[in-house]
Protein backbone atom coordinates (compact mmCIF):
# COMPACT_ATOMS: atom_id res chain seq x y z
CA UNK A 1 0.00 0.00 0.00
CA UNK A 2 1.30 3.59 -0.91
CA UNK A 3 1.20 5.68 1.83
CA UNK A 4 0.15 8.90 0.62
CA UNK A 5 1.48 12.19 1.80
CA UNK A 6 2.87 15.27 -0.33
CA UNK A 7 4.89 17.25 2.02
CA UNK A 8 8.72 17.18 2.20
CA UNK A 9 8.95 15.06 5.21
CA UNK A 10 5.93 12.57 5.25
CA UNK A 11 6.11 8.80 5.49
CA UNK A 12 6.25 6.20 2.44
CA UNK A 13 5.89 3.26 0.91
CA UNK A 14 9.01 1.70 2.13
CA UNK A 15 9.09 -1.00 -0.97
CA UNK A 16 10.20 1.20 -3.54
CA UNK A 17 11.04 -0.26 -6.92
CA UNK A 18 13.50 2.25 -7.90
CA UNK A 19 15.78 1.41 -5.92
CA UNK A 20 15.81 -2.00 -6.58
CA UNK A 21 19.10 -3.78 -8.01
CA UNK A 22 18.33 -3.42 -11.81
CA UNK A 23 17.73 0.42 -11.58
CA UNK A 24 21.37 0.35 -9.60
CA UNK A 25 22.59 -1.36 -12.85
CA UNK A 26 22.02 1.63 -15.05
CA UNK A 27 25.57 2.57 -17.04
CA UNK A 28 26.61 5.84 -16.59
CA UNK A 29 26.16 6.90 -20.27
CA UNK A 30 22.80 6.51 -19.90
CA UNK A 31 22.50 8.21 -16.70
CA UNK A 32 24.08 10.85 -18.23
CA UNK A 33 22.22 10.61 -21.57
CA UNK A 34 19.32 11.25 -19.21
CA UNK A 35 20.20 13.76 -17.31
CA UNK A 36 21.05 16.25 -20.00
CA UNK A 37 17.30 15.33 -21.61
CA UNK A 38 15.95 16.88 -18.55
CA UNK A 39 13.19 18.80 -18.93
CA UNK A 40 10.29 20.20 -17.33
CA UNK A 41 7.95 18.49 -18.16
CA UNK A 42 9.90 15.40 -17.18
CA UNK A 43 9.77 16.45 -13.31
CA UNK A 44 7.36 14.87 -10.81
CA UNK A 45 3.93 17.11 -11.01
CA UNK A 46 2.61 14.67 -8.33
CA UNK A 47 1.03 18.16 -6.85
CA UNK A 48 -0.19 21.68 -7.08
CA UNK A 49 3.29 22.95 -7.43
CA UNK A 50 4.25 20.94 -9.75
CA UNK A 51 5.37 23.21 -13.56
CA UNK A 52 3.17 25.49 -15.36
CA UNK A 53 3.75 26.80 -18.78
CA UNK A 54 6.66 28.65 -19.18
CA UNK A 55 4.70 31.75 -20.24
CA UNK A 56 3.38 31.90 -16.83
CA UNK A 57 5.93 32.29 -14.96
CA UNK A 58 5.85 35.85 -14.74
CA UNK A 59 8.28 36.71 -12.48
CA UNK A 60 10.89 33.89 -12.85
CA UNK A 61 10.56 34.49 -16.96
CA UNK A 62 12.45 38.15 -16.09
CA UNK A 63 15.63 36.59 -14.04
CA UNK A 64 18.61 35.15 -14.56
CA UNK A 65 17.92 31.62 -14.14
CA UNK A 66 17.86 29.15 -16.71
CA UNK A 67 14.87 28.87 -18.60
CA UNK A 68 12.86 25.62 -19.59
CA UNK A 69 14.08 23.54 -22.56
CA UNK A 70 17.00 25.86 -23.10
CA UNK A 71 19.55 24.29 -25.93
CA UNK A 72 22.49 24.10 -26.39
CA UNK A 73 25.59 22.49 -24.28
CA UNK A 74 26.18 23.80 -20.81
CA UNK A 75 28.96 21.60 -19.34
CA UNK A 76 31.17 24.23 -18.62
CA UNK A 77 28.41 25.98 -16.65
CA UNK A 78 28.77 30.03 -16.05
CA UNK A 79 27.25 33.36 -15.23
CA UNK A 80 24.03 33.90 -16.88
CA UNK A 81 24.03 37.87 -16.69
CA UNK A 82 27.13 39.99 -15.86
CA UNK A 83 26.09 42.56 -13.27
CA UNK A 84 26.82 46.37 -13.25
CA UNK A 85 27.17 47.73 -10.27
CA UNK A 86 25.99 51.67 -11.68
CA UNK A 87 22.62 49.82 -12.62
CA UNK A 88 21.82 48.23 -9.41
CA UNK A 89 18.79 50.38 -7.19
CA UNK A 90 20.73 51.60 -4.13
CA UNK A 91 17.73 52.32 -2.58
CA UNK A 92 15.21 49.56 -1.26
CA UNK A 93 12.31 48.17 -3.95
CA UNK A 94 9.15 50.14 -2.62
CA UNK A 95 7.14 47.96 -0.63
CA UNK A 96 3.41 47.87 -0.44
CA UNK A 97 1.39 50.64 1.11
CA UNK A 98 1.07 50.23 5.15
CA UNK A 99 4.41 48.11 4.82
CA UNK A 100 8.43 48.40 5.81
CA UNK A 101 11.29 46.80 5.59
CA UNK A 102 13.47 45.48 8.62
CA UNK A 103 15.89 43.33 9.49
CA UNK A 104 16.00 40.35 11.78
CA UNK A 105 19.34 40.41 13.81
CA UNK A 106 19.57 36.33 15.01
CA UNK A 107 21.66 37.15 17.79
CA UNK A 108 18.75 39.47 19.55
CA UNK A 109 16.63 36.99 21.34
CA UNK A 110 12.95 38.95 20.93
CA UNK A 111 13.69 39.13 16.95
CA UNK A 112 14.82 35.59 17.03
CA UNK A 113 11.06 35.11 18.46
CA UNK A 114 9.07 37.22 15.74
CA UNK A 115 10.75 35.19 13.18
CA UNK A 116 9.85 31.83 15.13
CA UNK A 117 6.41 32.99 15.82
CA UNK A 118 6.31 33.87 11.85
CA UNK A 119 7.66 30.21 10.70
CA UNK A 120 5.44 28.43 13.25
CA UNK A 121 2.21 29.68 11.98
CA UNK A 122 2.84 30.19 8.12
CA UNK A 123 5.77 28.04 7.44
CA UNK A 124 5.66 24.95 4.83
CA UNK A 125 2.92 22.87 6.09
CA UNK A 126 2.18 19.62 3.91
CA UNK A 127 -1.20 19.55 1.48
CA UNK A 128 -3.91 18.79 3.98
CA UNK A 129 -2.45 20.77 6.75
CA UNK A 130 -1.52 17.68 8.87
CA UNK A 131 2.13 18.88 9.83
CA UNK A 132 4.16 21.99 9.94
CA UNK A 133 7.56 22.50 9.83
CA UNK A 134 9.21 24.28 13.06
CA UNK A 135 12.15 25.44 13.43
CA UNK A 136 13.10 26.30 16.61
CA UNK A 137 14.94 29.52 18.20
CA UNK A 138 17.80 27.87 18.45
CA UNK A 139 17.98 26.66 15.11
CA UNK A 140 17.35 29.45 13.42
CA UNK A 141 20.29 31.58 15.38
CA UNK A 142 22.63 28.31 14.07
CA UNK A 143 21.07 28.69 10.51
CA UNK A 144 21.38 32.33 10.17
CA UNK A 145 24.68 32.87 12.12
CA UNK A 146 27.36 31.14 10.02
CA UNK A 147 30.85 32.70 9.12
CA UNK A 148 30.18 35.98 6.93
CA UNK A 149 26.63 36.31 7.78
CA UNK A 150 25.31 39.57 7.75
CA UNK A 151 22.10 41.55 9.55
CA UNK A 152 21.03 43.18 6.14
CA UNK A 153 20.66 39.60 3.95
CA UNK A 154 17.61 38.67 6.85
CA UNK A 155 15.12 40.74 5.68
CA UNK A 156 11.92 41.03 7.36
CA UNK A 157 8.83 42.86 6.38
CA UNK A 158 6.80 44.47 9.10
CA UNK A 159 3.08 45.92 8.76
CA UNK A 160 4.32 49.93 9.50
CA UNK A 161 1.29 49.87 12.72
CA UNK A 162 1.53 47.19 14.29
CA UNK A 163 5.20 46.46 13.72
CA UNK A 164 4.20 42.49 12.94
CA UNK A 165 6.68 40.78 11.34
CA UNK A 166 4.87 39.22 8.32
CA UNK A 167 6.90 38.06 5.82
CA UNK A 168 10.87 36.99 5.56
CA UNK A 169 13.54 35.89 3.11
CA UNK A 170 17.36 34.97 4.68
CA UNK A 171 20.30 34.52 3.03
CA UNK A 172 23.87 33.20 4.43
CA UNK A 173 26.90 33.41 2.23
CA UNK A 174 29.07 29.81 1.12
CA UNK A 175 31.38 29.11 -1.30
CA UNK A 176 30.19 26.28 -3.32
CA UNK A 177 32.02 23.56 -6.08
CA UNK A 178 30.38 23.68 -9.18
CA UNK A 179 32.18 21.04 -11.62
CA UNK A 180 35.36 21.87 -9.74
CA UNK A 181 35.07 25.39 -10.34
CA UNK A 182 34.40 28.03 -6.72
CA UNK A 183 31.44 29.51 -6.81
CA UNK A 184 30.75 32.05 -3.92
CA UNK A 185 27.05 32.02 -3.13
CA UNK A 186 24.38 33.18 -1.30
CA UNK A 187 22.17 30.44 0.68
CA UNK A 188 18.52 31.40 0.08
CA UNK A 189 16.60 29.72 2.64
CA UNK A 190 13.05 30.28 5.23
CA UNK A 191 11.45 32.47 2.00
CA UNK A 192 7.61 32.76 4.28
CA UNK A 193 4.49 35.55 3.59
CA UNK A 194 2.20 35.25 6.25
CA UNK A 195 -0.85 33.49 5.11
CA UNK A 196 -2.97 36.70 4.81
CA UNK A 197 -0.70 38.07 2.23
CA UNK A 198 0.12 35.21 0.34
CA UNK A 199 -0.96 35.94 -3.84
CA UNK A 200 0.01 39.69 -3.46
CA UNK A 201 3.44 39.31 -5.42
CA UNK A 202 5.17 40.00 -2.46
CA UNK A 203 7.39 37.30 -2.94
CA UNK A 204 9.30 38.32 -6.41
CA UNK A 205 9.84 41.48 -4.38
CA UNK A 206 11.77 40.11 -1.81
CA UNK A 207 13.60 38.04 -3.87
CA UNK A 208 14.63 41.07 -6.05
CA UNK A 209 15.24 43.15 -2.44
CA UNK A 210 17.59 40.49 -1.04
CA UNK A 211 19.36 40.10 -4.59
CA UNK A 212 19.73 44.14 -4.92
CA UNK A 213 21.80 43.71 -1.47
CA UNK A 214 24.13 40.74 -2.45
CA UNK A 215 24.70 42.55 -6.03
CA UNK A 216 25.66 45.11 -3.89
CA UNK A 217 27.98 43.33 -1.31
CA UNK A 218 29.26 41.68 -4.58
CA UNK A 219 27.60 38.37 -4.66
CA UNK A 220 26.34 37.50 -8.15
CA UNK A 221 24.94 33.66 -7.73
CA UNK A 222 22.59 32.11 -5.52
CA UNK A 223 21.64 28.63 -4.48
CA UNK A 224 18.02 27.28 -3.58
CA UNK A 225 16.20 25.01 -2.70
CA UNK A 226 12.10 24.79 -3.19
CA UNK A 227 9.34 21.90 -3.29
CA UNK A 228 7.62 24.19 -5.80
CA UNK A 229 8.61 23.65 -9.44
CA UNK A 230 10.62 26.77 -10.68
CA UNK A 231 12.84 27.53 -13.86
CA UNK A 232 15.07 25.50 -13.70
CA UNK A 233 16.18 22.87 -11.09
CA UNK A 234 19.35 22.10 -11.27
CA UNK A 235 18.62 19.10 -9.20
CA UNK A 236 15.53 17.05 -8.08
CA UNK A 237 15.77 14.62 -5.05
CA UNK A 238 13.07 12.60 -3.27
CA UNK A 239 13.01 12.55 0.42
CA UNK A 240 13.19 8.92 1.99
CA UNK A 241 12.14 8.31 5.50
CA UNK A 242 13.21 5.62 8.22
CA UNK A 243 10.98 5.51 10.60
CA UNK A 244 12.67 5.71 14.64
CA UNK A 245 9.27 5.47 16.44
CA UNK A 246 6.52 3.77 14.48
CA UNK A 247 3.84 3.59 16.55
CA UNK A 248 4.24 7.39 17.48
CA UNK A 249 4.54 8.15 13.64
CA UNK A 250 1.17 5.60 13.21
CA UNK A 251 -0.66 7.58 15.92
CA UNK A 252 -0.25 10.96 14.65
CA UNK A 253 -1.27 9.94 11.03
CA UNK A 254 2.30 10.38 9.54
CA UNK A 255 3.12 6.46 9.05
CA UNK A 256 0.46 4.38 8.02
CA UNK A 257 -0.33 0.49 8.80
CA UNK A 258 0.14 -1.12 5.50
CA UNK A 259 -2.77 -3.75 4.21
CA UNK A 260 -0.48 -6.87 4.95
CA UNK A 261 0.82 -6.11 8.27
CA UNK A 262 0.04 -5.38 11.55
CA UNK A 263 1.08 -2.69 14.40
CA UNK A 264 3.49 -4.94 16.08
CA UNK A 265 5.19 -6.55 12.85
CA UNK A 266 5.89 -3.10 11.86
CA UNK A 267 7.84 -2.16 15.56
CA UNK A 268 9.91 -5.32 15.11
CA UNK A 269 10.76 -4.17 11.17
CA UNK A 270 11.88 -0.82 12.22
CA UNK A 271 13.87 -2.49 15.90
CA UNK A 272 17.24 -1.13 15.95
CA UNK A 273 20.52 -3.18 18.30
CA UNK A 274 20.26 -0.13 21.64
CA UNK A 275 24.25 0.36 20.65
CA UNK A 276 25.84 1.75 17.90
CA UNK A 277 28.28 -0.72 15.99
CA UNK A 278 31.30 0.45 14.09
CA UNK A 279 34.27 -0.10 16.27
CA UNK A 280 35.73 3.58 17.32
CA UNK A 281 32.67 5.72 16.94
CA UNK A 282 32.20 8.75 18.83
CA UNK A 283 30.96 12.27 19.41
CA UNK A 284 33.34 14.64 17.46
CA UNK A 285 35.37 16.84 19.84
CA UNK A 286 37.09 20.59 18.55
CA UNK A 287 40.47 18.70 18.33
CA UNK A 288 39.03 16.41 15.36
CA UNK A 289 38.07 19.58 13.14
CA UNK A 290 41.34 19.81 10.67
CA UNK A 291 41.16 15.97 10.56
CA UNK A 292 37.07 16.21 9.53
CA UNK A 293 37.92 18.96 7.27
CA UNK A 294 40.20 16.90 5.06
CA UNK A 295 38.16 13.94 5.36
CA UNK A 296 35.25 15.93 4.24
CA UNK A 297 37.03 18.15 1.23
CA UNK A 298 38.13 15.13 -0.38
CA UNK A 299 35.30 13.25 -0.12
CA UNK A 300 33.10 15.65 -1.15
CA UNK A 301 35.14 16.07 -4.56
CA UNK A 302 33.06 12.74 -5.44
CA UNK A 303 30.09 14.84 -6.31
CA UNK A 304 29.33 17.61 -9.30
CA UNK A 305 27.91 20.55 -6.50
CA UNK A 306 29.27 20.63 -3.27
CA UNK A 307 29.99 22.92 -0.82
CA UNK A 308 33.96 24.39 -0.02
CA UNK A 309 33.65 24.54 3.45
CA UNK A 310 36.52 26.90 5.78
CA UNK A 311 37.62 25.47 8.69
CA UNK A 312 35.36 28.14 10.50
CA UNK A 313 32.36 27.31 8.59
CA UNK A 314 32.89 23.58 9.34
CA UNK A 315 33.19 24.61 13.16
CA UNK A 316 29.47 26.47 13.01
CA UNK A 317 28.08 23.97 11.12
CA UNK A 318 29.28 20.83 13.13
CA UNK A 319 29.86 22.39 16.43
CA UNK A 320 26.97 24.56 17.88
CA UNK A 321 27.13 22.62 21.19
CA UNK A 322 30.83 23.23 21.58
CA UNK A 323 30.28 26.78 21.15
CA UNK A 324 27.44 27.32 23.28
CA UNK A 325 27.21 24.71 25.80
CA UNK A 326 24.48 26.62 27.40
CA UNK A 327 21.54 25.32 25.36
CA UNK A 328 21.26 22.24 26.73
CA UNK A 329 20.83 19.14 24.79
CA UNK A 330 16.81 19.58 24.55
CA UNK A 331 17.34 22.36 22.43
CA UNK A 332 20.48 20.93 20.44
CA UNK A 333 20.30 21.07 16.95
CA UNK A 334 22.98 19.05 15.03
CA UNK A 335 24.77 15.57 15.78
CA UNK A 336 28.67 14.61 14.44
CA UNK A 337 29.88 11.66 15.31
CA UNK A 338 33.59 10.42 13.72
CA UNK A 339 35.30 7.24 13.42
CA UNK A 340 38.86 7.18 15.29
CA UNK A 341 40.78 3.92 14.15
CA UNK A 342 41.08 1.96 17.08
CA UNK A 343 45.04 1.46 16.46
CA UNK A 344 46.29 4.43 14.27
CA UNK A 345 43.70 6.70 16.17
CA UNK A 346 43.15 7.85 12.25
CA UNK A 347 39.30 9.45 12.01
CA UNK A 348 38.07 7.81 8.59
CA UNK A 349 34.64 8.73 9.07
CA UNK A 350 32.62 11.51 10.16
CA UNK A 351 28.31 11.24 9.93
CA UNK A 352 26.10 14.22 11.31
CA UNK A 353 22.67 15.44 11.36
CA UNK A 354 20.47 18.05 12.34
CA UNK A 355 16.97 18.29 14.14
CA UNK A 356 13.54 19.65 12.70
CA UNK A 357 10.54 19.28 14.57
CA UNK A 358 7.09 19.32 12.45
CA UNK A 359 4.07 20.28 14.69
CA UNK A 360 1.21 18.02 14.74
CA UNK A 361 -1.71 20.25 13.92
CA UNK A 362 -4.70 18.52 14.56
CA UNK A 363 -3.75 15.73 17.05
CA UNK A 364 -4.14 15.89 20.70
CA UNK A 365 -2.07 13.22 22.17
CA UNK A 366 1.50 14.30 20.30
CA UNK A 367 2.02 17.88 19.68
CA UNK A 368 5.22 17.08 17.34
CA UNK A 369 7.33 14.51 15.79
CA UNK A 370 11.14 14.81 15.92
CA UNK A 371 12.67 14.45 12.68
CA UNK A 372 16.58 14.01 12.42
CA UNK A 373 17.76 14.91 8.80
CA UNK A 374 20.88 13.23 7.52
CA UNK A 375 23.69 16.16 7.02
CA UNK A 376 27.01 15.53 6.10
CA UNK A 377 29.01 12.07 5.89
CA UNK A 378 32.45 11.29 4.75
CA UNK A 379 34.54 7.65 5.05
CA UNK A 380 38.09 6.80 3.56
CA UNK A 381 36.85 3.65 2.88
CA UNK A 382 37.68 2.13 -0.53
CA UNK A 383 35.20 2.48 -3.15
CA UNK A 384 34.99 -1.41 -2.99
CA UNK A 385 34.03 -1.59 0.80
CA UNK A 386 32.20 2.30 0.82
CA UNK A 387 28.62 0.38 0.73
CA UNK A 388 28.99 -1.59 3.11
CA UNK A 389 30.87 0.85 5.42
CA UNK A 390 28.20 3.68 4.87
CA UNK A 391 25.57 0.91 5.59
CA UNK A 392 27.38 0.73 9.51
CA UNK A 393 27.61 4.13 9.47
CA UNK A 394 24.07 5.81 8.78
CA UNK A 395 23.15 2.55 10.87
CA UNK A 396 24.71 3.77 13.95
CA UNK A 397 23.05 7.44 12.87
CA UNK A 398 19.74 6.00 13.27
CA UNK A 399 20.74 4.31 16.56
CA UNK A 400 21.93 7.56 17.63
CA UNK A 401 19.01 9.24 16.53
CA UNK A 402 16.95 7.10 18.34
CA UNK A 403 18.54 7.41 21.68
CA UNK A 404 18.25 11.26 21.06
CA UNK A 405 14.46 10.81 21.08
CA UNK A 406 13.74 11.02 17.30
CA UNK A 407 10.82 9.49 15.49
CA UNK A 408 11.84 9.24 12.33
CA UNK A 409 15.02 10.35 10.09
CA UNK A 410 14.95 11.40 6.66
CA UNK A 411 17.23 11.56 4.07
CA UNK A 412 17.58 13.01 0.65
CA UNK A 413 18.69 11.04 -2.59
CA UNK A 414 21.71 12.64 -3.09
CA UNK A 415 25.65 12.04 -2.25
CA UNK A 416 25.77 8.37 -2.29
CA UNK A 417 22.27 7.67 -0.24
CA UNK A 418 21.82 5.35 -2.97
CA UNK A 419 24.25 3.15 -1.28
CA UNK A 420 22.41 2.76 1.96
CA UNK A 421 18.62 3.97 1.79
CA UNK A 422 17.20 0.25 0.66
CA UNK A 423 19.04 -1.86 3.11
CA UNK A 424 18.40 0.26 6.07
CA UNK A 425 14.70 0.16 4.99
CA UNK A 426 14.12 3.94 4.39
CA UNK A 427 10.73 4.74 2.17
CA UNK A 428 10.26 6.53 -0.62
CA UNK A 429 8.69 10.15 0.48
CA UNK A 430 5.81 11.90 -1.81
CA UNK A 431 8.00 14.78 -1.14
CA UNK A 432 10.21 16.11 -3.74
CA UNK A 433 13.36 18.70 -3.39
CA UNK A 434 14.47 20.83 -6.11
CA UNK A 435 17.48 22.67 -6.06
CA UNK A 436 17.71 26.22 -7.62
CA UNK A 437 21.06 27.75 -8.89
CA UNK A 438 20.33 32.00 -9.33
CA UNK A 439 22.48 33.48 -12.26
CA UNK A 440 24.68 30.72 -12.89
CA UNK A 441 23.55 27.83 -16.16
CA UNK A 442 25.18 24.58 -16.25
CA UNK A 443 23.32 21.31 -17.37
CA UNK A 444 21.34 19.63 -14.56
CA UNK A 445 23.18 16.79 -12.44
CA UNK A 446 21.85 13.18 -11.94
CA UNK A 447 21.53 12.19 -8.51
CA UNK A 448 19.18 8.71 -8.95
CA UNK A 449 20.46 5.85 -10.10
CA UNK A 450 23.84 6.34 -9.58
CA UNK A 451 24.89 2.80 -9.75
CA UNK A 452 28.39 4.31 -10.43
CA UNK A 453 29.12 5.06 -7.15
CA UNK A 454 29.69 1.47 -6.51
CA UNK A 455 32.67 1.32 -8.55
CA UNK A 456 33.68 4.82 -9.55
CA UNK A 457 35.34 7.44 -7.89
CA UNK A 458 33.04 9.91 -8.38
CA UNK A 459 29.66 9.20 -8.62
CA UNK A 460 28.46 12.98 -9.37
CA UNK A 461 25.26 14.78 -8.47
CA UNK A 462 23.90 16.53 -5.54
CA UNK A 463 26.48 16.99 -2.62
CA UNK A 464 25.13 20.05 -0.92
CA UNK A 465 22.64 19.82 1.91
CA UNK A 466 20.28 22.81 2.61
CA UNK A 467 18.51 23.35 5.92
C1 LIG B 1 6.32 30.39 -0.90
C2 LIG B 1 5.55 31.67 -0.60
C3 LIG B 1 6.49 32.67 0.05
C4 LIG B 1 5.02 32.22 -1.92
O1 LIG B 1 4.22 33.34 -1.62
P1 LIG B 1 2.86 33.65 -2.43
O2 LIG B 1 2.16 34.73 -1.73
O3 LIG B 1 2.15 32.34 -2.60
O4 LIG B 1 3.34 34.08 -3.88
P2 LIG B 1 3.47 35.58 -4.48
O5 LIG B 1 2.18 36.01 -5.05
O6 LIG B 1 4.07 36.48 -3.50
O7 LIG B 1 4.55 35.31 -5.65
C5 LIG B 1 4.34 34.36 -6.64
C6 LIG B 1 5.65 34.13 -7.35
O8 LIG B 1 6.59 33.53 -6.43
C7 LIG B 1 7.07 32.31 -7.00
N1 LIG B 1 7.33 31.35 -5.92
C8 LIG B 1 6.44 30.64 -5.21
N2 LIG B 1 7.09 29.86 -4.32
C9 LIG B 1 8.40 30.10 -4.48
C10 LIG B 1 9.55 29.60 -3.85
N3 LIG B 1 9.48 28.68 -2.89
N4 LIG B 1 10.74 30.07 -4.24
C11 LIG B 1 10.83 30.99 -5.22
N5 LIG B 1 9.76 31.50 -5.87
C12 LIG B 1 8.56 31.06 -5.49
C13 LIG B 1 5.95 31.86 -7.89
O9 LIG B 1 6.40 30.94 -8.86
C14 LIG B 1 5.49 33.16 -8.50
O10 LIG B 1 6.36 33.59 -9.51
P3 LIG B 1 5.98 33.35 -11.09
O11 LIG B 1 4.89 34.32 -11.41
O12 LIG B 1 7.23 33.61 -11.86
O13 LIG B 1 5.53 31.94 -11.16
C15 LIG B 1 4.35 31.40 0.36
O14 LIG B 1 3.45 30.52 -0.28
C16 LIG B 1 4.74 30.80 1.68
O15 LIG B 1 5.14 31.51 2.60
N6 LIG B 1 4.61 29.46 1.82
C17 LIG B 1 4.93 28.74 3.03
C18 LIG B 1 6.42 28.66 3.21
C19 LIG B 1 7.13 28.10 2.00
O16 LIG B 1 6.67 27.16 1.37
N7 LIG B 1 8.30 28.69 1.70
C20 LIG B 1 9.12 28.27 0.59
C21 LIG B 1 10.11 27.32 1.09
S1 LIG B 1 11.10 26.79 -0.25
Amino acid sequence: MEESNTTQNHLPTSNDPSLSKSNLNLDKATVSELLTKLRIAELPSDDSRGPKDVESYKFWKTQPVPQFNEEGDKSRGGAIRMINLDEVPKDPYPLLDGFEWATIDPENETEVGELYELLSKHYVEDDDSTFRLTYSPVFLRWALTSPGWQKQWHIGVRASTSQKLVAFISGVPANISIHAQTVKVIEINFLCIHKRLRSKRLAPLLIREITRRCYLQGIYQAIYTAAAVLPTPVASCRYYHRPLNWLKLYETGFSHLPANSTKARQIAKYHLPSTTQTPGLRPMQADDLGAVHELLERYLQRFDISPTFSIDELRHWLFLEADRPKEGASKRVVWAFVVEHPETQEITDVVSFYAIESAALSHSQHNVIRTAYLYYYASTESTQNLQQRLQGLINDALISAKKAQFDVFNALRLQDNDLFLEKLRFGRGDGQLNYYLFNYRVNPVANENHSDCLDSQRPGGMGVIML
